[in-house]
């Protein structure tokens, strides 16, 4: 079937690569965090120096954390303020390279055979050559991000990795590593210019080491209080301030409690949101009761905070606002 020939394969760049109409990578972890604030990200030093430093030295972000505290939303700013295109692959149970990088498209081959057999073609070597030739060839996301655009390589952002399985993982480590992929028909496919790469994980399980090894790891906590209203501000600008100040110091309550599922920003943001989309301009025991579900998402976690302890929260979160 195959031709055996293992040849390496440049990556076909989509347009010529050019300097001029490549955003220029921050230079230092304060032009960092300008960049991330560029795009509504309030980035703590620690995630602007880990960034800094991947895209300073060509190697993956691994970014761990709980969930919805910001870890997808930092390659999708980093795809939009580089101008470079996002290249999303999704992990989940079972996800295997004909979806991740690459498959023949059996249809069209198919297809040439027919076609070449209804023409008389005697010449099998020839043939096998033609059908597992590039356009006979499907590109999966891992594929695609090492075909570089006019702006530069591509974000590749390989979400929730702690879905796949080990034997994945294995697999991402070429490409991890020397950002290349083997396809035995064709060879080795390398990228000219390495992507900038993001993987994430809410750590349901443990990536394997070797991974780990290949990326800048980060850890994504939950945002102190301060940054979390800083983020709050930007990213539901039409929220009361007040109203702001007592959701932010709410959260932070909740998050010291010992719930199922602790809330992330991204709960923080939908409960302010719609507590404002219900007129409200400060919280009150009410509002607090009817719309808890935007904010806690088990209902066990509900019923121990709807009610007495929810008022509590609110009393402490009140006294202490009144006392600034
Ligand atoms: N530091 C931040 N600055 C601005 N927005 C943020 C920040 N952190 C989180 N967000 C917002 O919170 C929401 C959730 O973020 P995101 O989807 O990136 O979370 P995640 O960590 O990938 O969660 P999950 O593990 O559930 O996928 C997004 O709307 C994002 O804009
Ligand atoms: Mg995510």
């Amino acid at each position: 079937m195959s031709s055996n020939t293992q040849r390496p394969v440049k990556a076909a760049a989509v347009n010529t690569h050019s300097d001029a109409l490549n955003p220029a990578l921050p230079q230092s972890i304060d032009a960092t965090m300008a960049l991330l604030a560029g795009a509504d990200y309030v980035a703590e030093r620690s995630l602007a120096t880990a960034v800094f430093l991947s895209l300073r030295m060509g190697r993956p972000l691994f970014l761990e954390g709980e969930a919805g505290v910001g870890k997808t939303e930092i390659a999708k700013v980093l795809a939009s303020t580089l101008g470079r295109r996002l290249v999303r692959l999704q992990c989940y149970e079972g996800l295997d390279i004909a979806q991740a990088a690459y498959e023949w498209n059996y249809p069209r081959q198919m297809i040439e055979i027919r076609l070449a057999e209804a023409e008389g073609a005697k010449n099998r070597e020839a043939l096998t050559q033609d059908i597992f030739s590039e356009k006979f060839l499907i590109r999966r996301p891992l594929l695609q991000a090492l075909q570089p655009d006019v702006a530069g390589p591509p974000v590749l952002l390989i979400d929730e990795l702690d879905r796949t399985d080990e034997p994945f993982e294995a697999y991402l480590l070429e490409v991890l590593s020397d950002f290349q992929l083997t396809i035995p028909e064709l060879g080795t496919i390398k990228a000219e210019q390495p992507p900038i790469v993001i993987l994430t994980s809410n750590r349901t399980r443990e990536i394997h080491d070797a991974i780990k090894r290949r990326c800048f790891y980060h850890w994504v906590d939950y945002p102190d209080a301060e940054r979390e209203l800083a983020i709050l501000r930007r990213k539901a600008p039409g929220v009361a301030e007040r109203l702001s100040q007592e959701v932010v110091a709410f959260v932070q309550r909740l998050r010291k409690m010992d719930l199922f599922k602790l809330p992330g920003v991204a709960e923080t943001l939908d409960w302010s949101k719609a507590l404002t989309a219900l007129d409200a301009i400060a919280l009150s025991p009410q509002t607090v009761n009817d719309t808890l579900g935007t904010l806690l998402k088990y209902q066990d976690d509900i019923a121990r905070v709807r009610g007495t302890e929810a008022e509590r929260i609110l009393s402490e979160v009140q006294a202490e606002l009144n006392a600034r």
